[in-house]
């Protein structure tokens, strides 16, 4: 079901004729409000028929100020213009997403179907024709309704103009295309309601997702876990009636030297188990499996862009329901490689699937292991809705990530994994607890529970999404309400700087 379709992308040297929504900017251009893209026709025309067309957009509502949108009457049998605000300080290619994403979310708005919309933004940098190609590709996704009658995509196609439609400004095109659809399939999986996308499901989703990639898809099902000792994984999943799976990817190009290694938390639903969740907080947990979804759509775009670096990709899935057949709060668990643990709290049931998975990770010596996880709320209060919290083994790695997330456009915090964090991991009948015994820290403790399962010196990297992963409220930028395909774009980015 997944795997949305985006509108077809292009890119142009001018407007196309068939265009029916031109967006262009308004920027402060050495302290003076001005157009951006505007081109010289339809600027004569807007002059013949308005006077000044800057000041008309003015009038109608149009500023420097970031993601405003006013739509201008249309002339000469042009394209309905729609300017959007790009910011009073440096157009920056994160700005330029966020308003060629707020723009797209105009659009979609707009009266009619199957628009076709240019965007035309004077882009010279081929980051810049990047950013606005991913911030229209993403800003046009929304989740649609479960129904018998779907409706067709308000947006259909979307053309870029620059200054060539060749070099670099068209690979620029080809990543945005291919992290675009990555981010909108990792969406989508985060949307698809928990009584549709269960261990199960997600795995044959994952299987046929990957079918036109060269990369080798390993799904072990209940049994096999069972065989192979990953306590984890089966007593977090054992409560539900849809049995708990592991996923393994395996992408190994020709020519790459390092080997990235990613985990990601599937909880397809998070009902927190015996210890249940109070209403409120569960209505949103079918977001629980966001960290899987991340790195396996992340894992698709490595491969379609080709990078040379190998990539195993894990995503532990398991639905955390109540039932006689549930695990327990003070139940010890033996997890894959042999550690036990205590289960402190049937609700902490992240750290628990993505230990075995990470345990098991620790066989296919990774140069660098990145687990990725809907993990705490803590996490949430600790640092909002907006901003995930990054946890690594020693500052280079953190420094690496930090600086994909900058170049990708996502919002990482480093946390510390205290001692004091690791103590409270203490047991009095087991290897480790699963959590601590206060709510304090709850992210610290949490990721210093995830590093005890990292064999040695291994380089990783622990990225708490529990905040960015969902949108509760409504869509912004380029974010739409729903899953947001947070952290797929820095592990992309991050990949990228691993080639060679
Ligand atoms: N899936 C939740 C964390 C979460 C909360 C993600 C809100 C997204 C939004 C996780 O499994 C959980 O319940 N964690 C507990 C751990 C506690 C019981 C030690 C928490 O954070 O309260
Ligand atoms: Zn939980
Ligand atoms: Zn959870």
């Amino acid at each position: 079901m997944p795997v949305p379709t985006l509108p077809a992308l292009a890119l142009a040297t001018s407007v196309p004729s068939n265009t029916d929504v031109l967006v262009v900017g308004c920027a402060a251009l050495r302290g003076a409000e001005t157009l951006v893209g505007l081109p010289s026709d339809l600027t004569k025309a807007y002059a013949k028929a308005f006077g000044s067309p800057l000041t008309l957009a003015l009038e109608l509502g149009a500023s420097t100020t970031a993601g405003t949108t006013a739509l201008l009457p249309t002339v000469a049998g042009g394209p309905r213009v729609l300017v959007v605000g790009l910011g009073n300080v440096d157009v920056t290619p994160e700005q330029v997403r966020r308003s060629v994403g707020s723009a797209l979310r105009a659009v979609t708005g707009l009266s009619g179907r199957e628009l076709r919309v240019a965007v035309s933004l004077d882009a010279v940098e081929p980051e810049i024709v990047q950013a606005a190609a991913e911030g229209a590709l993403l800003g046009s996704y929304t989740y649609g309704k479960v129904t018998s009658t779907p409706k067709p995509a308000v947006v259909s196609s979307i053309t870029v103009l620059a200054a060539s439609v060749r070099g670099p400004a068209a690979e620029a095109i080809e990543v945005a295309r291919v992290v675009a659809a990555a981010v909108c399939t990792a969406r989508e999986w985060v949307n698809v309601p928990a009584n549709l996308l269960y261990p199960e499901s997600f795995a044959a989703e994952a299987k046929a997702y990957f079918r036109d990639v060269r990369v080798g898809v390993d799904v072990r099902d209940d049994k096999q876990l069972d065989k192979e000792g990953f306590g984890g994984i089966l007593a977090v999943g054992g409560g539900s009636a849809r049995k708990p799976r592991l996923v393994r990817v395996d992408y190994a190009p020709r020519g790459a030297k390092l080997q990235l290694v990613l985990v990601g938390k599937g909880i397809t639903f998070d009902s927190g188990g015996l210890n249940l969740k109070p209403a409120d907080g569960m209505y949103t947990m079918k977001c629980d499996m966001a960290g899987a979804a991340a790195v396996l759509s992340a894992t698709k775009a490595i491969a379609q862009l080709g990078l040379k670096v190998k990539v195993v990709t894990y995503a532990a899935l398991a639905e955390n329901m109540p039932s006689d057949a549930a695990y327990r709060p003070s139940d010890v668990l033996t997890m894959y490689g042999g550690t036990t643990v205590e289960n402190a709290n049937s609700d902490a049931e992240g750290r628990l699937v993505m230990a075995d998975a990470i345990a098991r990770a620790n066989a296919d010596a990774p140069d660098l292991v990145i687990d990725v996880a809907t993990l705490t709320g803590a996490c949430m209060v600790a640092l909002g809705v907006r901003t995930a919290g990054l946890f690594a083994s020693d500052d280079e790695t953190a420094d690496r990530i930090l600086d994909a997330a900058e170049v990708a456009g996502e919002s990482f915090w480093q946390l510390p994994i205290p001692d004091e964090a690791r103590a409270e991991l203490d047991s009095a009948v087991a290897d480790r607890r699963s959590s601590g015994k206060s709510r304090m820290g709850g992210a610290l403790v949490a990721a210093a529970f995830l590093q005890s399962f990292v064999a040695g010196e291994t380089p990783w990297a622990h990225l708490d999404i529990a905040g960015p992963a969902f949108n509760s409220e409504a869509a912004f930028h380029y974010v739409p309400a729903g899953g947001t395909g947070f952290a797929v774009r820095t592990i992309v980015t991050l990949a990228q700087s691993l080639q060679g």
